[in-house]
């Protein structure tokens, strides 16, 4: 956790083991999932100094802070959060349950099952959190861009009945979050910004004509 101002943040580090391209997936999957009408924390990068004197923790997760030097990821920490229960999720106000569907669907999110759904409640709303889990990224990395956006398997909203029109994507909010993520995060995607960024555009346009 880190303090700015009055502001605190989750601080994901790039050292930790899901690495860089985790910290980008989940920089761009927040920022179109709260395009997209689901409520997910703020997301930007923070820059950790190369020389943190860090004094708690263990040997290990010192490690971690030692590879973390430059840019990691601040997600906006959330006060007096609990993990939502499944029977409370499925209770939520029906956009929040069409959005989440939508937006897991789009980015391909393999990490939010009915054991561990990553949302938190909190004043009698929910957030959803962490994204770095999704697919899609990796997918166009290798130049793949999906034709069709099934709920991944083993998700929490597996046969339940979402009501709602599906939320388009804009592809602009894919390309601005792109460009605002370091280098740091992408430099060990093979294929390249350029490439990538028309992926994400190719992306947004598959989804948006997927209805
Ligand atoms: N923005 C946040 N505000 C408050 N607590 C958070 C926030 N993000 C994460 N947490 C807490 O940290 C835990 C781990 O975060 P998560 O994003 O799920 O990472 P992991 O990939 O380790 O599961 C969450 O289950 C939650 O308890
Ligand atoms: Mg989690």
């Amino acid at each position: 956790m880190k303090t700015i101002g009055e502001s605190r943040w989750v601080m994901k580090l790039r050292g930790s083991g899901p690495g860089p391209l985790a910290l980008a997936t989940e920089f761009l999957a927040l920022r179109a999932a709260a395009a997209m009408g689901l409520p997910v924390p703020e997301a930007q990068p923070l820059y950790l100094s190369p020389d943190f004197p860090w004094t708690i923790g263990t040997d290990e997760f010192d490690g971690i802070v030692q590879r973390s030097g430059g840019w990691n990821l601040g997600i906006a920490y959330i006060e007096d959060a609990a993990t939502a229960s499944l029977h409370d999720i499925l209770g939520a106000a029906p956009h929040f349950l069409t959005s989440l569907f939508d937006v897991d669907r789009a980015l391909g999110n393999m990490d939010r099952s009915a054991r561990n759904p990553n949302i938190l409640a909190h004043g009698g709303t929910f957030t959803a959190i962490d994204f770095d889990a999704c697919l899609f990224l990796r997918r166009l990395a290798r130049g793949s861009v999906p034709a069709t956006f099934p709920l991944p398997p083993g998700h929490l909203l597996e046969g339940t009945m979402v009501d709602g029109a599906p939320r388009d994507l804009d592809p602009q909010v894919l390309t601005e979050a792109l460009r605002e993520a370091p280098d740091q995060w992408t430099a060990a995607i093979p294929c390249g910004r350029d490439a990538l960024e028309a992926g994400l555009v190719d992306l947004a346009r598959a989804w948006n004509q997927r209805h």
